[in-house]
């Protein structure tokens, strides 16, 4: 179960509209724009080579990007890494069987047709790991 690339960086900000400007003066384009109902979530993806940045904005105040701002002191941040793997239902398996602390122990849906699980904070040395599988 070894995941294959970086499949995109999670990058929280304040502003969507705002924080894509940078990205587009660089020469990135955005591919696709979508809003995740369940996790409060609206995204933007920039490709960048092979792994993509998931631009994240909190669709109310009480999402898990609106705590990582707040968190953050009101500012936006990088707020996870993905890792792409081939089988997200075995990948979650494995992580448990090397006693890795899963937040979330069923696959969901994630945004840029993806199949979603995070890994606990504390099982990562801190870092927000998001495991992730294309459809
Ligand atoms: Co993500």
């Amino acid at each position: 179960m070894k995941p294959n690339r970086v499949d995109h960086i999670g990058i929280a900000c304040t502003n969507l509209e705002e924080a894509m400007k940078f990205y587009e003066a660089l020469g990135l384009t955005c591919t696709n724009i979508e809003v995740v109902e369940e996790q409060k979530v609206k995204v933007a993806f920039f490709p960048c080579g092979d792994a993509d940045l998931e631009i994240l904005e909190s669709t109310t105040p009480d999402g898990p990007i609106a705590k990582f701002i707040e968190k953050n002191g009101g500012r936006g941040g990088i707020q996870h890494i993905a890792l792409n793997v081939d089988d997200i239902k075995e990948a979650i398996a494995y992580m448990k069987e090397i006693g890795l602390r899963m937040l979330d122990n069923e696959p969901r849906y994630g945004a840029g047709n993806s199949s979603i699980a995070f890994v606990h904070p504390k099982s990562t040395g801190g870092v927000l790991i998001e495991l992730a599988q294309r459809l």
